[in-house]
């Protein structure tokens, strides 16, 4: 090899050498490459090692240049390890976890109570082979009323507080107005239910709001009876409140014959009486009956032919009586304090 073969080498070790500093971020492997450059075994200690082939006019060169690269891979050497040392001793102070700090605690999503309980509710009917159905909000008196039994100018249109919009249209008394739609839209036999919301023109205290949940269920078929009416609304309570003690009591609405309400045993005082169930020791949960047979002319269906029952839960009000909430504003409040408890 030649003087210049020789510097050429010399100069591509140091250029290596530098390359290889430049992409280290560890300690380690830059010890590492320190000790291939400059240890005892290194290239630029075996060129050294060999000068004593060389002309003494080369060997001059040689060490000359030997000795600068291997100040430069020293001076480069001692700069990263000062740099790398900064860096970690930063990044060892973000990490530094104190142990005997309280944990984060991750808030878990959770569902509305009334959700949950229609959720349940809709389980519940499904498994029974009922089919979840739905109707518009804003109605026509002619499915809200008339279609129901209940014409224009009879008094028992009081007994639904109604919001008239200037257009002509309700919104919805009940969710008893899907009724005939759906009895119009689907041929006999049906099981359906339709929850949704329902407005009334009410004064806002604990137990009203002007809006609220109901959850219709309607029945239809040859044989239906009022034997199966109670026996799947009997079993509705036992599953959703986990009630044992119900009853039930005649009761007047004009889209049903006979009409019937729902009673359970107050879960409050567990029928001793009390406020909540003024002394009576019964809660009226779910309004029921056989559907009255001009509810089916209404929507076409022969009342000859078909018989069936209908019911419609006053929901929010369910959900009170299971979660003991006392006042149903709490749960439309949004309030997170109460939501969280659930
Ligand atoms: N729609 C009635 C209401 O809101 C409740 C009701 C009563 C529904 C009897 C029914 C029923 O389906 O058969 O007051």
């Amino acid at each position: 090899m030649n003087s210049d073969e020789i510097l050429k080498k010399i100069e591509n070790v140091l250029n290596k050498a530098k390359t290889e500093f430049n992409q280290t971020i560890d300690e380690t492997s830059l010890e590492e490459i320190y000790k291939n450059y400059l240890g005892k075994n290194s290239l630029l200690n075996n060129i050294l090692h060999s000068m004593s082939n060389y002309e003494p006019e080369i060997r001059k060169k040689v060490g000359m240049s030997v000795n600068n690269a291997k100040i430069e891979i020293e001076e480069s050497y001692q700069n990263l390890k000062e740099k790398l040392k900064v860096a970690n001793s930063k990044s060892n102070n973000s990490l530094k976890i104190d142990l005997t700090l309280p944990g984060i605690k991750i808030e878990q999503f959770h569902q509305h109570p009334i959700t949950s309980v229609l959720n349940d509710t809709v389980e519940f009917f499904t498994s029974m082979g009922f089919e979840v159905v739905e109707g518009p909000e804003i109605e026509t008196a002619h499915y809200n009323f008339d279609a129901l039994n209940i014409p224009d100018n009879h008094p028992a249109r009081d007994i639904w507080d109604t919001f008239y919009l200037k257009c002509g249209l309700i919104p919805r008394t009940h969710t008893s107005s899907v009724q005939v739609r759906t009895m119009e839209a689907k041929k006999p036999p049906l099981r359906v239910i339709a929850p949704g919301r329902c407005y009334r023109y009410e004064s806002v205290d604990a137990t009203h709001l002007f809006m609220f949940n109901q959850v219709e269920g309607l029945f239809v078929d040859k044989t239906a009876k009022l034997s199966d009416l109670k026996g799947i609304l009997e079993s509705t309570v036992k599953h959703l409140l986990g009630v044992k003690k119900t009853r039930f009591r005649p009761a007047f609405y004009p889209f049903v014959e006979p009409g019937l309400d729902l009673d359970i045993e107050c879960v409050f005082c567990h029928g001793k009486g009390c406020s909540v169930c003024k002394s009576s020791g019964w809660i009226e949960v779910i309004p029921c009956g056989m559907v009255h047979p001009r509810v089916f002319e209404y929507a076409g269906i022969n009342p000859s032919e078909y018989k069936g029952f209908a019911f419609g839960m006053g929901f929010d009000r369910l959900v009170m009586l299971k979660y003991n909430v006392n006042d149903l504003r709490l749960l439309y409040s949004g309030n997170l304090d109460v939501l969280n408890q659930f």
